[in-house]
């Protein structure tokens, strides 16, 4: 973990950072954004126009400097006023992840206020992340991430400020965690390796003296407590199911809200097995637990005076003599069946289990599952934005203004009624695949049955999102992103000033 901290100071010797913007109206025009820091920019200018700066985003400009080491540009497009808070996070995460190797740098960037002191922070914490664990003869050669990052601007006695920091310290943290989780191959992280991952980090967070308590359903406690999806989904694997549950109680408790995770530590499709090309991505199928926990441990340490439970139902999705068949008939806890057209829509019966299990606490003011669900998703809004299903606007209109101000992109979707008909089974209470159209809707209309039409419910599909198969950008790595856990904190922290 990089430590952060802030400044106002000159800044001698070192790396420093600042933006580089463009105006589209006049060619060539570029504007070095070094906020509350003076540097001498006519040749700094000259030199970046020689070298073709282009002052786009995700552009990173490397030129010694005179006073200081390094003068590090990060590029901010359009020039702004003031510039948006995700524009700065993620420039400032560009400008960690390519400072890769150093120890130090000062970030002065464009600080209209705290909240973008905020931003900058989380920007570059965020980028200052790798994932090496599993490298033997290559590990000497990797670049550790940036060590110390600095925030130039003039709020650096407020108390805010510091406040924000720790803020953005405690996201990266647990951000990191979310990440690493994902990354972990399925080797090595089984639903039983998840669960003591996870009770190490309770356990290192404060456990039971920050309010946090852990449990765990082992396979025979699944069986004889009729978790029939968890039990179905998981009866293929050598590896056998978990279903865990973490609880945050604050002193004052003002909200309660329950969070849901999707938690296959590999997706090969079961009998419907899914093709060998790209079935790696498949160890990402646990992003939605491994956001719920992070989000939960981020809850704790900012000792928010809300209630959380997080359930991770945990299951490795195999092809076995054991495996469930298509056709196959499972009973969800609570009572409804289930006719298992096809193995491979998974997600949506351990989800069940703990959808129900989760409204066993009363007098919930949320419930929010996040979970990898379909391919559908990734087909409807691409890759970098994820889905937010719901059967109460009201709620659907906080989440989504959450995670405008938390920076991830979520867009609403529909859960229409008339598809709802193409999940009746000949068989069954219902099957768990239908129309094949709006695939993403029906995953979402499946998991719907489960919950009680007045419990407030969100339902995200962050299949796209959770796991970057392509080039890293901004604060974002290749591999588990970690996205979610910063709209489900910024929910459940608008939820005690609304
Ligand atoms: N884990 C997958 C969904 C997924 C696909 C996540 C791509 C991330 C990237 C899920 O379990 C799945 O296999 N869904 C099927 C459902 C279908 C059989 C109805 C799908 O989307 O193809
Ligand atoms: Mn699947
Ligand atoms: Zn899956």
């Amino acid at each position: 973990m990089s430590t952060l901290a802030l400044t106002d100071g000159a800044v001698t010797g070192g790396v420093i950072v600042v933006g580089l913007s463009f105006n589209p109206n006049k060619a060539s025009a570029l504007t070095i954004e070094s906020g509350t820091l003076t540097l001498d920019t006519r040749t700094l200018l000259a030199q970046l126009k020689e070298l073709g700066a282009t002052g786009k985003h995700d552009e990173i400009i490397k030129i010694p400097g005179t006073r200081t080491k390094l003068i590090v540009f990060t590029g901010l497009g359009q020039m702004q006023k003031v510039y948006a808070h995700e524009t700065l996070r993620r420039a400032a995460g560009a400008a960690a992840r390519a400072l890769a190797g150093s120890d130090e740098a000062t970030f002065a960037l464009p600080t209209a206020n705290i909240e973008a002191v905020a931003a900058i922070a989380e920007g570059a914490a965020l980028g200052a992340y790798a994932f090496d664990e599993f490298r033997g003869s290559t590990k000497s050669e990797r670049k550790l991430p940036l060590a110390k990052i600095a925030i130039h601007s003039k709020f650096s006695k407020k108390i805010e400020a510091k406040n924000a920091l720790k803020r953005a310290q405690i996201i990266a943290k647990y951000t990191h965690l979310v990440r690493d989780l994902i990354n972990t191959p399925p080797s090595h992280l089984t639903p039983d390796t998840f669960t003591k991952k996870i009770a190490a980090v309770v356990k290192s967070a404060g456990g039971a003296s920050a309010g946090l308590k852990v449990s765990v359903l082992n396979e025979k406690q699944l069986k004889s407590g009729g978790y029939g999806g968890i039990i179905g989904v998981g009866q293929g694997s050598a590896n056998p199911p978990r279903l865990l549950h973490i609880t945050y109680t604050p002193e004052k408790s003002l909200r309660k809200f329950a969070f849901v995770g999707k938690g296959i530590t590999f997706d090969t499709g079961g009998l419907a097995l899914k093709p060998a090309a790209g079935m790696e991505a498949m160890k990402s199928d646990m992003s939605g637990a491994a956001a719920v926990c992070g989000a939960i441990l981020a809850i704790a340490s900012l000792k928010l005076p809300v209630s959380i439970e997080a359930w991770a139902p945990l299951a490795e999705n195999m092809v076995s003599d054991n495996a469930t068949r298509p056709s196959d008939v499972i009973t969800i806890y609570g009572g409804k069946t289930v006719e298992v057209l096809n193995p491979d829509a998974e997600g949506r019966l351990v989800l069940a289990d703990a959808l129900v299990k989760a409204q066993e606490t009363k007098s919930l003011d949320g419930l929010v599952d996040v979970a990898t669900l379909t391919g559908a998703q990734v087909v409807a809004l691409g890759t970098r934005t994820s889905a937010v299903m719901t059967n109460n606007e009201a709620f659907s209109a906080q989440l989504l203004s959450a995670a405008t101000d938390s920076g991830e992109a979520f867009w609403p979707m529909p859960l229409p009624q008339e598809l709802r008909a193409s999940l009746d089974s000949p068989v069954a209470d219902l099957a768990n695949i239908g129309e094949r159209m709006g695939g993403m809707l029906v995953a979402g209309l499946f998991l719907k049955d489960f919950v009680k039409p007045e419990v407030p419910w969100l339902h995200l599909d962050i299949a796209g999102p959770a796991y970057n198969e392509s080039g890293a950008h901004g604060y974002t790595p290749v591999g588990g992103t970690g996205v979610a856990l910063r709209t489900l904190l910024r929910l459940v922290e608008n939820s005690i000033i609304r």
